[in-house]
């Protein structure tokens, strides 16, 4: 079997160039990394929203560096054509540049990821320069950036007032100066989502900024409908397994019970 066409930083400069548009998604582990991958997904995310849908944290903030490197292992062992991209965890690159450039060799190193995120713009611009001079794709992330949610003190969208609009578009700006290759914009107008997307040269991949990025991203959990609660206006569910798996589940456990599984054919 021919071997797939693996998806690079210079792959997804020419999706945009050609007018392709990149579909990314978030995974967590091993299983669900291999079917994202075989179904043609061009990147997952590695996302720190795994201390939200896999350890069941409120926010994004506790998961630590060692969770996420188990995470991207789990991921990268699946992979055979997807860009693996993983999240530096909130702590780990706004202490000092150093620290980051570190953290985001461990990851590289210990995961076999291809590229980082992180979150912000000028407060980060140094880390960021950083890690690019290390060699290492980093995808940037602004609009509603999660790791500073009480700062926020709001999950509404960002940037509808000017000025916090002109402050994200200097940062993108700076932030593709300083050399990252791709840049997730989050919970913003859409048509800001396309100005930002038409100001940049690289890549730029939406959750809930609209129709005119060069991508889109969802957490997996969330698209295929295993939580249940979260539901804002961006998210489109393709499934809706959390009712698939509590029926299942349901079903199994009458079985179990009544003494009906295992039959005949399914004993040695
Ligand atoms: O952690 C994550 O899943 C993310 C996406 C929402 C972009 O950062």
């Amino acid at each position: 079997m021919e071997k797939p066409k693996k998806v690079t930083t210079y792959t997804l400069k020419q999706m945009k160039q050609a007018g392709i548009k990149i579909a990314m998604l978030t995974a967590y582990d091993y299983s669900t990394a291999r079917i994202l991958d075989e179904a043609g997904i061009d990147v997952i995310l590695v996302g720190d929203s795994a201390a939200n849908v896999m350890a069941g944290y409120e926010t994004t903030l506790p998961i630590t560096l060692d969770q996420m490197i188990y995470h991207a292992q789990s991921v990268v062992r699946a992979v055979k054509r997807a860009m693996v991209v993983v999240d530096l965890p909130f702590g780990t690159y706004q202490v000092n540049p150093e620290e980051a450039v570190r953290a985001a060799i461990r990851i590289m190193k210990e995961s076999g990821a291809h590229a980082v995120k992180l979150e912000g713009g000028r407060q980060v611009a140094e880390a960021v320069k950083r890690i690019v001079d290390a060699g290492i794709p980093v995808m940037g992330h602004l609009g509603l950036t999660p790791q500073s949610i009480y700062q926020f003190g709001t999950y509404k969208v960002r940037a509808k007032e000017e000025e916090e609009a002109r402050r994200l578009k200097e940062d993108a700006l700076l932030l593709q100066d300083i050399g990252i290759f791709s840049l997730v914009l989050e919970k913003i107008p859409a048509t800001l989502g396309k100005e930002v997307t038409e100001m940049l040269k690289i890549p730029t991949i939406g959750i809930g900024a609209g129709k005119w990025t060069d991508g889109q991203v969802l957490v997996i959990h969330d698209m295929l409908g295993i939580t249940k609660e979260f539901n804002p206006r961006f998210l489109r569910r393709y499934a809706n397994l959390y009712d698939e798996i509590f029926n299942a589940v349901q079903r199994y456990i009458k079985d179990v019970k009544d003494g009906d599984f295992p039959s005949d054919k399914e004993q040695y």
